[in-house]
Formats: structure tokens, sequence, C-alpha cells
């Protein structure tokens, strides 16, 4: 049997892990700037994760949501404190494409309606609801075409306004990332937020903030949107929640009532993925990585501002776009093979950071000089 062959692979295979940094079967050192696409939030095979999912594992791995799972409600409630969203509640899933999903499903059982308003550059999942809120037609199956998405342009007030007075009693939700991740790490600004606030109390339509790749601590704040100083109805997270265990969820604003078979999942919950989100949570705070993340991403992004070949850096945090010029190309490509980094890269020439929230200065360091010689050529 073959693999499906849809992933364009690097030529590397990793066998060893630790911290920002990964080895390949050869031995070969790199520095991961990557994390697997913002999934190693806590840093490859941390000691306190690798404990408590082995002690878990030697217990009890895995069982449905049939039976009480006490380490789910002990992960709301770190969640919520964490969060800083203690009264909301927490439905636990598998994938960032699968808390949307739910999110989307959740929203249009609240105010039984069906439209949604996603952005231009948006990335929210391969499943049905999704990737039809995705804007990328190459993704979208036919049987995902669908009239009750409605694409405006990311950040555009006046797009916004009149969308709601055209549809407003029709629209669901309003389905935003903080920071377009796979758009190019492009910012949402507070006033965008807080008008899609305002719009939504006043049609009473849902603000799903998806912070799968922006969130979890990433940029400094919990939530990315929460920079904006207003609360989101849901927050959809996962990337970063397991630090690479596949654990999902959305946390959920007190005015949803739940009901008995409203939403549900084989795997959502279980203990091991229970035992990683919490480990994960668990290190952010006792680290007390999402200060570091903010530091080191601020002097990354200062650093980088200084570089003249550079032509815009975005982001915020450990989250880091560097929008380079067509006739530098090839530097994504120098940085694994010749300098040996891995970075993310977006459409059509930002190289992407999203490094573990325990980023050193060193390691940005030594990321800002190779990056300097990888320019030169
Ligand atoms: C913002 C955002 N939402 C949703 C997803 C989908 O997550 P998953 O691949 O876990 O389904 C992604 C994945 O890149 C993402 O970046």
């Amino acid at each position: 049997m073959n693999l499906f062959d849809v992933y364009p692979l690097n030529n590397i295979e990793i066998t060893k892990a630790s911290g920002s940094n990964v080895w390949d079967a050869e031995g070969e050192q790199y520095l991961d700037l990557y994390g697997g696409h913002a999934v190693i939030s806590i840093g490859h095979t941390h000691p306190h994760y690798v404990a408590r999912l082995t002690e878990q594992l030697d217990k009890v791995g895995f069982y449905s949501n049939s039976v009480k799972i006490p380490l789910q409600v002990q992960l709301a409630e770190k969640l919520g404190q964490v969060s800083g969203k203690a009264d909301y509640q927490l439905f636990l899933c598998n994938s960032g494409a699968e808390a949307n999903e739910n999110a989307l499903k959740l929203a249009s059982f609240y105010n039984g309606r069906k439209k949604v308003i996603a952005f231009k550059g948006a990335f929210h999942g391969r499943t049905s609801l999704a990737v039809s809120a995705t804007d990328n037609p190459k993704i979208i199956a036919p049987i995902n075409e669908t009239d009750n998405i409605i694409f405006l342009p990311h950040d555009d007030e006046a797009a916004l306004t009149q969308a709601f007075e055209s549809y407003g009693n029709e629209i669901t939700a309003v389905i935003i990332e903080g920071i377009q991740g796979v758009g190019g790490i492009k910012e949402a600004s507070v006033s965008f937020l807080k008008l899609i606030r305002s719009l939504c109390d006043q049609y009473n339509a849902v603000y799903i903030a998806d912070s799968v790749q922006c969130g979890y601590g990433r940029t400094g704040k919990f939530y990315s949107h929460d920079y904006a100083g207003v609360d989101a109805d849901v927050y959809t997270m996962a990337k970063g929640m397991g630090n690479g265990f596949p654990v999902a969820g959305i946390s959920i604003a007190p005015k949803f009532k739940p009901w008995h078979g409203m939403l549900g999942t084989t795997f959502g919950g279980n203990h091991l993925a229970c035992a990683a989100a919490l480990a994960v949570l668990e290190v952010i705070e006792q680290d007390n990585l999402m200060k570091n993340a903010e530091e080191i991403g601020t002097y990354l992004i200062t650093e980088l501002k200084k570089i003249e070949a550079v032509k815009e850096v975005r982001g915020r945090g450990l989250m880091i776009g560097i929008d380079l010029p067509q006739t530098l190309s090839n530097v994504k490509k120098d940085l694994l093979f010749k300098h040996k980094i891995f970075t993310g890269e977006a459409k059509p020439n930002v190289i992407r950071l999203l490094p573990a929230l325990n980023l050193t200065k060193d390691h940005a360091d030594q990321f800002l000089n190779e990056f300097k010689k990888a320019l030169k050529g």
C-alpha cells in the first residue's frame, strides 16, 4: 500500500527532539522555529509533559465520553483560569477544523440562522463548514460549496457594517482569526474586532474567535483577539494545546445552554489528551511562557525591522511574518538546508516564525545571525 501523496515533503527525517531543537537521522541538529506548524508550544519532549503523559498511560489511556472523566473537569478549570474566562464552558474535540466546525454548528443551534461572515485570506480547516469558510477555492470540493458563507475584505469596517445592514437577521456568526496564519500573518485591528463585537450584539450573531494558530499564549495574551479588550462568544483552539498530542477545544460563553447530544465525539477529551493539555497549561503558567513569548517576540520583531532587505515584519509575540521580496524566494529553503533552521511559510514570499513559547534569547540571536547570512545568499 502506498501513502496517499498529498504533502510536498522536505527530505528530512526527524529522529530526536528536545526543547527548540530537533535532529535528523544523520545526527544533524536544527533550530525549530516552526514547531510543526505552531504545535510545539512548550518545547519538544518537555520533561513535565513526558512524565504526565507516561504516568497517565500507565493508569488509563482512553475511555469515551460515556463515563465521568475528572481530568476534563480539571482541564476546564485550569483553562478557564489561565485564559481568564473562568465562566466559559469547555467542549473538547480533536483538531482545529473540528473545533471550528463545532463552533459554527453551535452558533447555528443558538440563533437558528445559516449565514456566516468570513474574511479574505482566512483559513479555518478542511472539514465541510470550516473549509467553506476558508478562502481557498482549490481545497473546497464541489460538495462543500455553499451560498451561506459571505467573504468580506479583511479588516474593512465599511464592508462589515454594510453586510450586517443587508443580511443582519440571517447571520449566524462571524468567524475570524486574531492574526491570520496561512493568510500571511495579518492581524485584525482592535477597532475591527470591537466592531464585530458590537454588530454581533446588535444582531444577535455569534462572534467566533479562531484561536487555533494565534491562541494558546503565543502572542503574549492567551487569545490574541483579547488585545481588542472585548470578549468573543466562542474561542476555538487546537495546535499548541497538546504540544503535539491531538487535542482541541472550544471555549463557550455562559449564554449558550447545552443539551445532551448537541455536540459529540468519540476521541475528544480522552484521558491522554487531557493529561497532555493539562501538562501544557501547567508549564505555560509555571514558566511564565506568555510573558516570554511577548518579550522574545518583541525582541525578534524589533531586530527584524532593522534589516533593510525585509519588505515588512508583521505579527505579535511569537507569531511573526517576515515578508520578503520575490528576488529572495530562496531564503526559506536556504534557512532549512544550509542554515539548519525550520521555519514556516505563507504565500507569496512570507517566512512564518511559530516557535515554542519558551524560545530563548540565544535562539533568537542564532536565528537573526543565520537569517542575515541567508539574505546574502
Ligand atoms: C487558524 C486555523 N484554523 C484552523 C486550522 C485547522 O486546524 P487543523 O489542521 O488542526 O484541523 C488551522 C490549521 O492550520 C489554522 O491555522
